[in-house]
Formats: structure tokens, C-alpha cells, sequence
């Protein structure tokens, strides 16, 4: 329906279902839904909310968030490379793991545990046993 006869400026007027309806819009909030319980809610304060099982993005161009954080509940993969420009944290889990080589090309490696490399152990190596450089 064109809004004040501009057709240009038109809203679209719907058919409505209770049993597939969002129910606990606030005044001012909107929702669209369908019948599998998929819904997009335009809510107060200007948050978006997306329900549904399964969220596909196809921007060929790409994507760009601009955000001081994401956030992930679960797991996340990437079938790319993984490019850091502010540093790296991990925590948790069953720490980090790598498959390929790692070339470090500034700065020091520090660790509070052992370095192993080819099952010498940085740390316990025993050099009567003319294993390591000798002291
Ligand atoms: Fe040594």
C-alpha cells in the first residue's frame, strides 16, 4: 500500500497467522516469520534478533562487521587462512595445535614449560649421555 499515495515509499500489508506469530513484541518492535519458526525481530534499542536453525550468507564481494567484539558460543573454522593484525589469545580447550611450519620472524618465544623438538626435552636433556651442547 503506497503510503500517502507515493508508491515509492509503499508498505507491505500481510497475512496473519497466531499459531506462527512472534509473540512477545514490545510496543514499537517488528517482526517477520514464517511457518517453520525462522523469525527476523527489529527490537527496541536497536538490536536485531535472528531465530532459525541455519544462517547462509552468500556476499561474493564480502562480509564487514564492524564491531568491538564477536563472539562465538561454540566452534568456529575457517576453510581459509586466519589473519590476526591486533595479537592472538587462546585459552582453554585442549590447547593450540598446528599441522605445517611456523616461522617466527621477530620477537622471542617464551614459555614457563619445556620446548621438545625431536623428542629432546629443552629442559631435562642430559648431556652425559651426549645428548645437547655441553656446558
Ligand atoms: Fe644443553
Amino acid at each position: 500500500m503506497p503510503l500517502g499515495g507515493n508508491s515509492t515509499h509503499g508498505v507491505v500489508i500481510a497475512t496473519e497467522n497466531a499459531s506462527y506469530r512472534v509473540k512477545s513484541l514490545a510496543s514499537g518492535e517488528v517482526a517477520i516469520y514464517c511457518q517453520s519458526g525462522a523469525s527476523i525481530t527489529l527490537k527496541n534499542g536497536k538490536v536485531i534478533d535472528i531465530e532459525c536453525d541455519q544462517l547462509n550468507i552468500n556476499a561474493p564481494a564480502g562480509v564487514n562487521i564492524t564491531a568491538p567484539n564477536v563472539q562465538c558460543s561454540a566452534q568456529m573454522t575457517a576453510a581459509g587462512q586466519i589473519n590476526g593484525n591486533g595479537g592472538l589469545a587462546v585459552q582453554g580447550g585442549n590447547g593450540a595445535s598446528f599441522s605445517g611450519d611456523i616461522n617466527q620472524s621477530a620477537g622471542s618465544y617464551h614459555t614457563s614449560g619445556d620446548v621438545i623438538a625431536g623428542g629432546i626435552s629443552l629442559s631435562n636433556h642430559d648431556h652425559s649421555s651426549g645428548v645437547g651442547k655441553p656446558c
